[in-house]
């Protein structure tokens, strides 16, 4: 269900994660934004791209974006590579949603927009990125479109790029979503697992009793579902584990750094480089 045409499909009108950096001014819609996303995934953008991301990179980087829809972290990126150059690369075409980055960071900005069928990528650079970011685009993926994607990226990225993508992880999704203001917050995704899950999801909407088994119930799903039972065809959504993504990584060709920087309760974040 997650091949790239559900993803061209599915966030054709583009999806945006707020403003990344910036006060946090209920006032202000792209700010609102971020608030959501930040309780939706249980820990804020904005403390780790400041502390997490933008520490790994220099001012005259160049860096590879995969998957930035509206520009919620190009924009992060650009307040960071004030000399360098920000690719971005998505199946959509993203100018009428990064007019502001143009206007402010157009030399240094190229927009790439990758066809559904691309995977040669011989448009990039061969041995040209010190830096490799994704957010939001890796966990809707299917392992071995992950797997075939980082294989062709490989050679267009420098020896020792740092390489930071977002991806999801089931037992650490469902840990965090038994918090029922966890779980208000990610219904719509939990929604999609009904068919699987309709007596677990019953469990969790029944708040007052349940309140008091969560443990229980959370040492019961994670035994008995160590991996979604979800078929990959079916789901859209936290389709993988961490083990799997460390294991995808080392057969693509890198060298993990961290497969969870930490930063979120329900999502882990890779630390990777390429061994060439
Ligand atoms: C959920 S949005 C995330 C947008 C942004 N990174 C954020 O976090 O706010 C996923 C984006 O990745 C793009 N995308 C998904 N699969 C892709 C692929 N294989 N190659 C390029 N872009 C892809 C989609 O078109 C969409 O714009």
């Amino acid at each position: 269900m997650a091949d790239k045409g559900w993803c061209k499909e599915a966030f054709s009108e583009g999806y945006s994660s707020g403003a990344i950096l910036g006060p946090l001014n209920p006032e202000d819609p792209e700010a609102r934004m971020r608030m959501f996303e930040d309780k939706r995934i249980g820990g804020s953008l904005s403390e780790f791209f400041l502390s997490g991301v933008a520490p790994l990179l220099k001012p005259h980087d160049k860096v590879l974006e995969l998957g930035p829809g509206r520009g919620s972290w190009t924009r992060a990126l650009a307040s960071v590579i004030t000399e360098g150059e920000i690719h971005t690369m998505d199946l959509q075409d993203i100018r009428p949603w990064v007019q502001d980055l143009i206007e402010t960071a157009g030399q240094r900005l190229f927009i790439h927009q990758v066809a559904v069928n691309e995977n040669e990528y011989a448009f990039l650079p061969d041995r040209y990125f010190d830096a490799f970011f994704s957010f939001g685009v890796l966990c809707h993926m299917d392992l071995e479109i992950i797997e075939d994607l980082l294989v062709h990226l490989r050679p267009k990225l420098k020896k020792g790029c740092v390489c930071i993508a977002q991806y999801s992880d089931w037992k650490k999704a469902v840990r965090y979503c038994m918090d029922p203001e966890a779980y208000a917050y990610n219904r719509e995704g939990y929604e999609i697992l009904e068919k699987d899950y309709a007596f677990e999801l019953d469990l969790l909407r029944s708040r007052r009793w349940y309140q008091r088994l969560r443990p229980l119930w959370k040492r019961y799903i994670l035994r008995a579902y160590p991996q979604s039972k979800v078929p990959p065809e079916r789901s859209f959504w936290v389709k993988m584990n961490q083990k799997d993504m460390q294991k995808l990584l080392i057969r693509a060709g890198y060298e993990v750094l961290d497969i969870d920087m930490d930063y979120f309760r329900r999502d882990p974040v890779a630390l990777f480089r390429p061994l060439h």
